[in-house]
C-alpha cells in the first residue's frame, strides 16, 4: 500500500454496512436484494464493499451505473450478476458489458437491436433486463415500445431477457404517484405475461420504497442508501476524520481564510484541518458546519477552502496539533450526521457522502 501522511480519511466501518444489508434482506423478505454500487459505492469504495458482500452472502448481486462500473468490479474478483442500470452508449460497449457478463438495460428498440447484434457477432448470450418507463422521466421504454422490445429479444437465441424494471422517483415523498408507477408496472408485466414471458425478475423499489412500501418489493429490491446507513433506523458507515495540523491563538479583530468572512470578535483559538472541498467537505460549510474536536462541536470560521478549513477550539482545552477532527460521523457523545450536513447545503445525504473525492483514502473497519 502506498504510504499515506495526511491523516484525513473516510472510515468505513464493514460491519454497519453488513448489519444495514441484513436488515435490508429481513425486509425485503423473499425479495433479492440487488446492492446498489454505483458512483463508488456512494462514496463508499465499491470493490471493498461489493467484496464484502459477495464473501458474506449479503446481496444477490450489484447495481452500477455504467459498463466502466462494472468492469471494476469484474477486475476486483466479482462473480456475482452486475446490473447497469445506466442506458449504455455508444452501443459498441455492448460487447465489453457482454465479454464481462454484465447484465445490461435494454431501455429502447434502438438498443435491443444492437445487443442483439453484439451477442450474435461474439457468440455469446447477452443477459439483460428491460426498464419500463412509469413516471421517473429519466430512462425507460413506455409500454408499447416495452412490448416490441420483449418481441424483439424474445425470439433471439443471443439475448436473454431476465427482468422488467421501472425507476420510482418519489416513494420516500409521495405514497399516490408511487402507486400509479407501481400500477403502471404491474399492468405491463401482465401484458408480458399475456405474450409468454415467464420468470422475469420484477423490480422498482430503491431503499425507501423497498422499506416502506411493501407491495413495491415484488422480485427484487435495488437499494443503496440503506445499506449505506443513510436511511431512518440503520447504521451510517462512512465517516470523515483527520488531525489537526495546526493551531494558533488570535487577537480580538483577526480575520479568518479567503475573503475575510469571519473576523474573532474576540481571542480565540484556532485550528487548522487538513480537508477541504478538493476533498468533498463543501464550500457551502463555511462558517456553518461544525467539527468535533475533543467530543465538542467547533464552528467552521471563515470559508472553506480546497486543502484546509478552520475550526474554534476555543473551548477544547486540550486540542493540539495532532488531535483527531471530525468533520462527519461521532466522536465521543457527539455526532456529526450526513443529514446535519446536507441540511446546510440545501442538499441530499446521497450527495454528501458521493462527492467524497478519490484522494480520500478510504480505511475499512470491522
Ligand atoms: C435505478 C436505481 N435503482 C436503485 C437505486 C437505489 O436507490 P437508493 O439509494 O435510494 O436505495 C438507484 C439510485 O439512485 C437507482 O438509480
Amino acid at each position: 500500500m502506498d504510504p499515506i501522511f495526511r491523516p484525513t480519511r473516510a472510515e468505513v466501518r464493514l460491519g454497519a454496512v453488513r448489519k444495514n444489508l441484513q436488515k435490508i434482506q429481513a425486509a425485503a423478505g423473499a425479495a433479492r436484494v440487488l446492492f446498489v454500487v454505483k458512483a463508488n459505492a456512494y462514496g463508499h469504495g465499491a470493490a471493498a464493499l461489493s467484496g464484502l458482500a459477495e464473501r458474506e452472502d449479503l446481496a444477490w448481486g450489484f447495481g452500477v451505473s455504467s459498463v466502466e462500473e462494472g468492469l471494476a468490479l469484474r477486475a476486483a474478483g466479482i462473480k456475482k450478476p452486475v446490473l447497469v442500470l445506466g442506458s449504455l452508449y455508444p452501443f459498441e460497449s455492448f460487447v465489453e458489458a457482454i465479454n464481462a457478463g454484465l447484465t445490461v438495460t435494454i431501455a429502447s428498440l434502438d438498443a435491443a437491436r444492437q445487443v442483439k447484434e453484439a451477442a450474435a457477432r461474439l457468440g455469446k448470450k447477452a443477459v439483460c433486463h428491460i426498464k419500463l418507463e412509469t413516471g421517473m422521466g429519466r430512462i425507460g421504454a413506455r409500454k408499447p415500445s416495452v412490448l416490441k422490445i420483449y418481441d424483439e429479444l424474445s425470439g433471439s437465441g443471443d439475448v436473454s431477457v431476465e427482468g422488467l424494471y421501472t425507476h420510482l422517483s418519489s416513494a420516500d415523498t409521495d405514497p399516490d404517484y408511487t402507486g400509479q408507477q407501481l400500477c403502471i408496472f404491474n399492468e405491463t408485466a401482465a401484458e408480458l405475461e399475456a405474450r409468454g414471458a415467464r420468470g422475469l425478475a420484477l423490480h422498482a423499489a430503491n431503499s425507501s420504497a423497498a422499506l416502506n412500501f411493501p407491495v413495491s418489493r415484488l422480485d427484487m429490491v435495488r437499494c443503496g442508501i440503506a445499506a449505506y446507513g443513510l436511511a431512518e433506523g440503520f447504521a451510517p458507515a462512512l465517516s470523515l476524520r483527520t488531525r489537526i495540523v495546526f493551531i494558533k491563538n488570535v487577537r480580538e479583530g483577526a480575520y479568518v481564510s479567503y475573503d475575510r468572512s469571519f473576523r474573532a470578535g474576540r481571542p480565540m483559538r484556532i485550528a487548522t484541518i487538513p480537508a477541504g472541498y478538493g476533498d468533498g467537505y463543501l464550500r457551502r460549510f463555511s462558517n456553518r458546519a461544525d467539527i468535533l474536536v475533543g467530543g465538542l462541536r467547533c464552528r467552521v470560521l471563515g470559508n472553506v477552502t480546497m486543502d484546509m478549513v478552520m475550526a474554534d477550539v476555543t473551548a477544547v482545552g486540550d486540542a493540539a496539533v495532532g488531535s483527531e477532527a471530525v468533520l462527519l460521523g461521532r466522536q465521543g457523545g457527539e455526532e456529526i450526521t450526513a443529514r446535519e450536513l446536507a441540511g446546510l447545503a440545501d442538499t441530499i445525504t446521497y450527495e454528501i457522502v458521493t462527492l467524497i473525492t478519490a484522494r480520500v483514502p478510504r480505511v475499512y473497519v470491522e
